[in-house]
């Protein structure tokens, strides 16, 4: 186990009816408030309205910046960073999904400086302080809430970026599962992928071999990722499953499952990101396809790691690893395809003709994250990959999948 230091500064107040607690949590850290919130679904549910009570009961005086849309973009955050300044905010609200949570980040990382705000995404600038920020999370998967990053695309350039920082850290989420109980099918599955795939990128990138605490604990968190899915799209109304998607989603991006690992990468987010700022897909649904096409192109270099994955997860017990790696990857499709997910580029929509654009957009955002082996080539073949049905992969598939304890 490398050497390691794990500080997660974020309060989380989990569990039914901790809504209302925003505005004495947030109350904290300020007086005047920007609430940042997405579309529709906040008003649509009732929850809009229980939020602004409570902060204006706990004396904030509240400005408002909504309309944040799904993979957030760059002009939007700056028109909110506008907003804070003119209002003076000294606390920033967000009530939402990862977007509306990344937004609120990038308003808080820009209220403070002169420069635009990207230059953080872009490694030109780096972050001295950043305003408070408080969570009412609505949708389970990007982790957000209790994590330092940040994901923006800039329209203008066409690049999804992520960018961390510890200042960035939510000062307290309040993870109330009930407010996830309107999460789409969809939505719900895709949060849940986005956060296995969070588990895998660590898994399966960690410089350090030698890490069982948290290989049990990335194994565990998987797996619950895809019984809890499979629970809340049986019943979106069963409290039990919200709540163990939210916290198991929560836990697989809070720096607790990388602490220990050495070096990791984030290679497949790398190429959803470029999926995402060209074609405007779902992060979860593109997640799917890349992680996938990801597995594949290196189902015989990792055989060990993914079939260890796969004996643990699946139950699988033939003794030859390549063997048991392509199983395991057929398996995962297999829940892919159950919850409705994509599992090629072509269920996305996206041609195969456009694979080099696609490879060539991950060039800046590769050099940022330091992703050295995730030349154009190699990512043009990982997306080849992501071309054919799973059901090519292995004519052997069990019907029945599951090994839950
Ligand atoms: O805009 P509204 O109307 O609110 O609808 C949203 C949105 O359309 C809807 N929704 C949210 N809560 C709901 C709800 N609908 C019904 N009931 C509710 N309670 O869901 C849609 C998707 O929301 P979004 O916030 O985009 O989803 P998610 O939480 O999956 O966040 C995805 C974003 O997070 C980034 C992704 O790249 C993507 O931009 N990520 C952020 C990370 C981080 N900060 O650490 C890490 C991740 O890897 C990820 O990259
Ligand atoms: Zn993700």
């Amino acid at each position: 186990m490398h050497n390691f230091v794990f500080h997660n500064p974020t309060k989380i107040l989990f569990g039914q009816g901790t809504v209302e607690a925003i505005g004495p949590e947030t109350r904290a850290w300020g007086r005047r408030a920007l609430l940042v919130y997405g579309r529709s679904s906040l008003k649509r549910h009732g929850l809009y309205q229980r939020i602004l009570a409570s902060l204006q009961a706990a004396g904030l005086e509240v400005a408002e910046h909504g309309d944040v849309r799904a993979n957030p973009v760059l002009t939007h955050a700056r028109q909110g960073i506008d907003k804070a300044r003119a209002w003076q905010a000294e606390v920033i609200v967000a009530a939402g999904g990862g977007s509306v949570i990344d937004t609120a980040k990038a308003i808080a990382a820009g209220v403070s400086v002169e420069h635009d705000v990207w230059k953080f995404f872009t490694g030109k600038k780096s972050l001295k302080a950043a305003l408070p920020v408080t969570t009412v999370l609505t949708l389970a998967g990007s982790g957000s809430e209790m994590n330092s990053g940040m994901v923006l695309t800039n329209e203008g350039t066409g690049e999804k970026f992520g960018f961390g920082h510890r200042l960035l850290h939510p000062k307290t989420s309040i993870l109330d599962p009930q407010a996830t109980c309107t999460v789409p099918p969809d939505q719900t599955a895709f949060g849940a992928i986005d956060a296995i795939s969070h588990l895998l990128e660590f898994y399966l990138t960690a410089a350090d071999p030698d890490t069982p605490v948290q290989d049990r604990l990335m194994e565990g968190l998987i797996e619950n990722s895809m019984v809890a899915c499979d629970r809340c799209l049986r019943d979106p109304l069963d409290y039990h499953g919200r709540a163990n998607l939210m916290w198991t989603t929560c836990l697989a991006l809070n720096g607790l499952t990388a602490a220990g690992l050495g070096r990791v990468g984030f290679p497949m987010h790398l190429i959803e990101h470029s999926l995402s700022a060209l074609y405007d897909v779902p992060h979860g649904a593109g997640m799917a396809v890349v992680v996938l096409g990801w597995l594949r192109a290196q189902q015989t270099v990792l055989a060990q790691r993914i079939a260890g994955l796969g004996r643990r997860l699946f139950g699988l017990d033939e003794p030859d690893p390549q063997l048991v790696a392509a199983r395991t990857i057929a398996r995962f499709a297999q829940w892919l395809a159950s919850v409705n997910a994509p599992l090629t580029l072509g269920d996305l929509g996206i041609p195969a003709a456009d694979i080099p654009r696609i490879a060539d957009n991950t060039r800046g955002l590769a050099r940022v994250w330091r992703l050295a082996d995730s030349t154009p080539e190699r990512v043009a073949a990982i997306l080849r990959h992501c071309l054919a049905r799973p059901d090519a992969d292995n004519g052997n598939l069990p019907g029945e999948w599951r090994h839950y304890p």
